[in-house]
């Protein structure tokens, strides 16, 4: 077995772990600088930094896995690297090449390699790409200087209690704007979420269904996650929005229902009415992988899923198995999907 790390990897939870290596460059004069792997997770920085005054930041989530046979790999970090350049675009950040992206990743994998959960562990090694105005800037307009990070932690099920049915409600907020950020991963859109995201657990709910900023009619996803439905008839249905954050893992979804499960997939508005004519529902993304929604609650109407409260839907269950099987290399994968790390 490759990690070393004297960790009780099955009960890990969602948050932060300092591992050993991370990754920097920076950006000055135009220009990133070669980049470098650092021991130091601290960060020092100008009082003014663009960041700190208006929030100009953006991110990526992805992970790294142990395959059944010992490999270490990554999926689909080519699609981090393109979605994290569209961040940086409508945020006014220089973009962080995708070779470079790809490059930065296997490094801090490949140096972090002891702290890759082993397989089997139902834990991953979560890494966090993201960048930052730097210089100070007191006038509201773009920093000048950047720095670019990527860091590793060890991690498990993103919602509390592991795999099991969750209870969502219909939020009163907003997390982003029509024409607004929704589309891009902005730090911003994670802050909006906060007091949301606070009272919604205040209340019992384990998350919160964000609507349509615009007429507050369709279901567009939760705070951390794309929302997937399935028909009572076996369709799978996933809400398209242009104030949506492009999940991969719900792109990887779709094409993996059609593909290897043969199923019907439709990517349409889904609006609110609709929500009591679904069997099944789950909230997919890279921290959340597939997690299973018991019931909706809108304003005190439950909507209860048939899929129930025991276990996650049958539809819910074969496009986790499949997603999981590609991941950890025990289901052939579409061609460009996995990353080796040497
Ligand atoms: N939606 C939001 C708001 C997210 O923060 C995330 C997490 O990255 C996702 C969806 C899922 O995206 P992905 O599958 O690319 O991780
Ligand atoms: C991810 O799934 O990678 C995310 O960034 C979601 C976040 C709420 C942890």
């Amino acid at each position: 077995m490759m990690c070393a790390k004297n960790i009780d990897w099955s009960n890990l939870g969602f948050g932060y772990v300092k591992t050993d290596w991370r990754y920097v460059s920076n950006y000055k004069d135009g220009q990133w600088d070669d980049g470098t792997l650092t021991g130091n997770e601290t960060i020092v920085m100008n009082e003014c930094a663009g960041v700190l005054q208006y929030a100009q930041t953006c991110f990526e989530g992805l992970k790294a896995y142990t395959t059944s046979d010992g490999r270490i790999v990554c999926f689909r970090p080519d699609l981090n690297a393109e979605r994290m350049i569209d961040s940086c675009e409508r945020m006014e950040m220089p973009a962080f090449p995708k070779e470079r992206f790809l490059e930065a990743v296997k490094k801090t994998v490949a140096a972090n390699r002891e702290w890759v959960p082993p397989y089997g562990s139902g834990a991953s090694l979560y890494l966090r790409p993201y960048m930052f105005g730097s210089n100070p800037v007191i006038g509201v307009k773009p920093a000048s200087e950047y720095q670019f990070r990527v860091f590793a932690t060890p991690v498990g099920p993103y919602f509390k209690g592991g795999v099991r049915p969750l209870t969502v409600r219909i939020s009163d907020f907003d997390r982003a704007a029509p024409r607004g950020t929704g589309h891009i991963k902005a730090g911003l859109n994670y802050a909006m979420s906060l007091h949301a995201i606070v009272d919604a657990h205040e209340k019992g709910f384990d998350e919160n269904v964000y609507l349509d900023p615009g007429t507050r009619t369709y279901i567009e996803e939760t705070g951390g996650a794309n929302i997937l439905f399935v028909t009572k008839d076996g369709k799978v249905v996933t809400p398209k929005s242009s104030s949506i954050l492009p999940s991969i893992t719900r792109r990887s979804l779709v094409q993996v229902a059609a593909d290897y499960l043969g199923l019907t997939v439709e990517e349409r508005p889904v609006s609110l009415s609709e929500l009591e004519s679904f069997a099944e529902c789950g909230l997919c993304g890279t921290a959340a992988v597939i997690s299973p929604v018991g019931k909706i609650v809108d304003h005190g109407k439950e909507i209860c899923l048939p899929s129930g409260m025991e276990d996650m839907g049958p539809v819910t269950k074969k496009l986790y198995d499949t997603l999981r099987g590609i991941q950890m290399g025990t289901v052939p994968a579409p061609e460009g999907w996995i990353m080796e790390i040497e």
